[in-house]
C-alpha cells in the first residue's frame, strides 16, 4: 500500500517572544487533526512543536501535494493563529503569509516535506524539526547519512546499500534542480550543497539496483524560504524533514548518528548568526540563549498501514549529552564574536534581514575614496 508522509509546519505564535509553541496551540491542532482522521483525510497523526514552530505529522493516501491535507494544515494554522491572538502571543499568524488559501501551503508560509512510497513490512520513520535555522542547515547531516562511509556503516559492509544514492539537489536562487548519484558524484555534490544556502538537498532516492523501488524517497527536506515568498525577512524557515530507516537504508542508529556533531548552521538570533545545531528532546526544544542556540528534534515512528505508533523522542538520551555539551562550548565561542563575522552571518546573506535599513541611514555619508 502506498502512503504518504507529510510534515507541514508554521511558526503561528511564540510564547514567550520566540521561544515556544503554547500548549493551547497545539490542543487546536489535535483537535483539528482528530476530526481529518475521523471523517477518512488522514490515516493518523502527531502534533508536536520545536521552539516556536508548530508541528503537524500527517499519514494518509491522498499523494504529496494533497488539495485536501494542504487545506486542512491552512486551517489548522489559521484556528491556530485566531488562538495565538486571543492569547496576546507573540508574532501571532507570523508564518501565515497569504489571505486565500488556493490548493497548496507551499508558497504561501508553511514548509512542508513529504513523501509517498509502497509501506514495507515494518516501517520506520523519522521525522526531524529544527528551529532558529534555514533548510541548508539539514545538508550536511543528511549528506552524513546516505553518503558517508565514516557516518554510515552499511555503505560498507551491506550490500542492500553498498551502491549508494541519488541526492536531488535545489538550486534555491534559480528555481533548478540536478540529480547526483553518490559515491560517484561526491565531489560534485559537495561542492554544491556545501554552500548551504543556495543549494539545498530535497529528496534521496534509493538507486536502481536496489531492493526499494528507486522513484520512491527515503528522505524529504522543507526546502521554503520566507524571504523569497514575503520579499523581505518576516520570520524563520525552520525546517522540518522526514527520513525512513532500515532494510534497504541506512539503520535508524546511521540516521541520529549524522546529528551527533553540532555543526554550525545559519539562522540564529534575527535570522543572522551562525551557531552550532544542537539535538535536543522536545521537552528541551525550546529556545533561549540568544533565541537559540538553533535546535533540532527527532521522533521516531514505525508505521503499519499508514498508522503511527507513538513516537521515541530519539534524542532524549544520555547518548546525545556530549554532543549537547560540545554545542554550548561551541555557543560560548561563537558569542564571544558579538557582531562580528562569522558569528554574523557575511553581508550577502544579510540582504534580507533587517539590516539593509540601518544600512540605508548611512548610504548618504559615504564619499567616493580619492
Ligand atoms: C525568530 C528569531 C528571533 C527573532 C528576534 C527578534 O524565529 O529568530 O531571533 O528574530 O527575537 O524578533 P522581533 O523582530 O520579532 O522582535
Ligand atoms: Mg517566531
Ligand atoms: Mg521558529
Amino acid at each position: 500500500m502506498k502512503i504518504t508522509f507529510s510534515i507541514i509546519k508554521a511558526d503561528v505564535g511564540g510564547w514567550p517572544g520566540h521561544v515556544k509553541v503554547h500548549p493551547d496551540l497545539e490542543k487546536i491542532a489535535y483537535k483539528q487533526l482528530i476530526g481529518a482522521q475521523r471523517s477518512k483525510i488522514l490515516k493518523d497523526f502527531h502534533v508536536t512543536h520545536c521552539g516556536d514552530d508548530l508541528e503537524l505529522i500527517m499519514t494518509h493516501t491522498n499523494g504529496v501535494d494533497s488539495k485536501e491535507v494542504h487545506e486542512l494544515a491552512w486551517n489548522t494554522f489559521l484556528e491556530a493563529t485566531e488562538k495565538a491572538r486571543d492569547l496576546g502571543l507573540y508574532g501571532a499568524g507570523q508564518d501565515i503569509l497569504s489571505d486565500a488559501f488556493s490548493g497548496n501551503v507551499r508558497g504561501m508560509g508553511p514548509g512542508v516535506a513529504e513523501m509517498e512510497f509502497t509501506e514495507r513490512k515494518a516501517e520506520p520513520v523519522i521525522a526531524f524539526m529544527m528551529d532558529k535555522t534555514e533548510p541548508g542547515a539539514f545538508n550536511y547531516p543528511i549528506y552524513k547519512i546516505f553518503a558517508d562511509p565514516f557516518n554510515t556503516a552499511g555503505l560498507i559492509i551491506d550490500p542492500s546499500i553498498h551502491d549508494g544514492f541519488v541526492f536531488d539537489v535545489w538550486d534555491i536562487k534559480e528555481h533548478k534542480n540536478v540529480k547526483l548519484k553518490t559515491p560517484e558524484e561526491m565531489y560534485d555534490l559537495l561542492a554544491l550543497i556545501g554552500a548551504k544556502s543556495r543549494f539545498v538537498i530535497k529528496h534521496v532516492y534509493p538507486k536502481k539496483s536496489s531492493k526499494l523501488p528507486s522513484d520512491e524517497a527515503a528522505a524529504v527536506i522543507s526546502t521554503e524560504k520566507l524571504y523569497q515568498i514575503a520579499g523581505e525577512y518576516v520570520g524563520k524557515d525552520d525546517p522540518v524533514a522526514a527520513v525512513r530507516a532500515q532494510s534497504g537504508l541506512p539503520a535508524v542508529g546511521e540516521v541520529l548518528e549524522g546529528f551527533s556533531h553540532g555543526h554550525l548552521v545559519s539562522g540564529w538570533m534575527r535570522g543572522s548568526h551562525n551557531g552550532p545545531l544542537m539535538p535536543v528532546s522536545v521537552e528541551q526544544a525550546q529556545c533561549t540563549r540568544f533565541d537559540g542556540p538553533p535546535r533540532v528534534t527527532a521522533l521516531g515512528f514505525q508505521m503499519h498501514n499508514g498508522k503511527l505508533t507513538e513516537p521515541v523522542d530519539l534524542f532524549d538520551d544520555p547518548a546525545f549529552d556530549y554532543v549537547r555539551k560540545q554545542s554550548q562550548q561551541i555557543t560560548e565561542y561563537m558569542r564571544v564574536h558579538g557582531p562580528f563575522e562569522p558569528h554574523r552571518l557575511p553581508m550577502a546573506d544579510m540582504e534580507y534581514t533587517t539590516l539593509p535599513k540601518v544600512m540605508k541611514k548611512l548610504g548618504k555619508r559615504f564619499t567616493n575614496v580619492k
